[in-house]
């Protein structure tokens, strides 16, 4: 039986696996937050994973307060970087598959087309930079596949969706701005794609190709845009303004541009991604 290990599962997306596994027969999962596992230490999660032996490791712990980074960058580079050679050491010379998660925020937002893997990057943040070194890391072991997601929600933890709904309720006008664009992900999404990534590879369907690969929804939109896409599905009555980004000053620097080419992902693990807009309503209704 498949051993997979999830480290950081009390987040977003490890939440998001969690329910995913429960679809996934025959596969003995292990989830772990920081009081089982702390990534930052070395040796204690040397142990963890000998003792355990995973065939497959998803890393879903970061350090992901993009505007906190920009002061204590030293404490997103342990968790987002250093962390993450802690667990390639822990499993270097065995044919563990690793699958550690990175972000858009690794491309500077000066492209006007979609970002593929081979763009150069060329972060603007702390985070950033802390979560590229972590794609160093994790490539550091050959049996490795990072996967650059974007503006991530779901029903679990502290996200943008979640944050617009209760603002949303409670003021009667909002600013958001309108010049920075992505793709949102419903991390219900993503997790649904690294199970049948890790699936069919081990039901021998595709090979496991090692590398970088983006994922997000599709389509298009500004945080403007995804705001009020939020407030009308939610029936809400807020109002919400377009803002500049220059307007709405924030500690770390964004792309105003982070849109992914998802081609590779798609062609290599035969993944059809839902459209941001048919994501979201089934967020928010499972919400609400
Ligand atoms: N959120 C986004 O918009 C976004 C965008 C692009 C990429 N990503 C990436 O997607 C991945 C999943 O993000 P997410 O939103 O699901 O993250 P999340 O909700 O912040 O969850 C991360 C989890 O990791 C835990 N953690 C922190 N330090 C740890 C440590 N030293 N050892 C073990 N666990 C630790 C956190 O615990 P505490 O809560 O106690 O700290 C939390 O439970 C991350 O790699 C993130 O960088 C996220």
């Amino acid at each position: 039986m498949a051993s997979i290990l999830i480290t950081g599962s009390d987040g977003q997306l490890g939440n998001e696996l969690r329910d995913v596994s429960k679809q996934y027969y025959g596969y003995d999962f292990t989830f772990t937050d920081i009081d089982t596992i702390d990534i930052t230490n070395s040796a204690a999660t040397a142990e963890f994973i000998r003792n355990l032996r995973p065939d497959w490791i998803v890393n879903c712990a970061a350090y992901n307060l993009v505007d906190k980074a920009e002061s204590e960058p030293e404490a997103a580079m342990l968790i987002n970087g250093t962390a993450v050679k802690n667990i390639t050491e822990a499993i270097a010379g065995t044919e563990c598959k690793f699958i550690h998660i990175s972000t858009d925020y690794v491309y500077d937002g000066n492209s006007n087309v979609p970002y593929d893997e081979n763009s150069v990057v060329n972060p603007r943040s702390a985070y950033g930079r802390s979560k590229l070194a972590g794609e160093k890391y994790a490539l550091l072991h050959p049996g490795s596949m990072i996967i650059r997601t974007a503006w991530l929600y779901s029903l679990y933890g502290n996200n943008f969706v979640k944050t617009m709904l209760r603002y949303g309720a409670e003021k009667e006008s909002l600013r958001v701005v309108f010049d920075q664009a992505g793709t949102p992900t419903y991390a219900a999404d993503l997790a649904g794609a690294i199970m049948s990534v890790i699936s069919g590879v081990i039901r021998n369907q595709f090979a496991f190709k090692a590398g970088v690969y983006n994922y997000s929804n599709e389509g298009v939109c500004s945080w403007f845009d995804f705001a009020i896409e939020i407030i009308q599905e939610a029936g809400l009555k807020c109002q919400v303004n377009p803002v500049l980004s220059k307007d709405y000053p924030q500690a770390a620097s964004r792309p105003s541009y982070s849109v992914m080419d998802k081609s590779k992902i798609k062609e290599n693990y035969n993944i059809s991604i839902p459209h941001w807009r048919t994501s979201l309503i089934k967020c928010i209704r499972i919400i609400k």
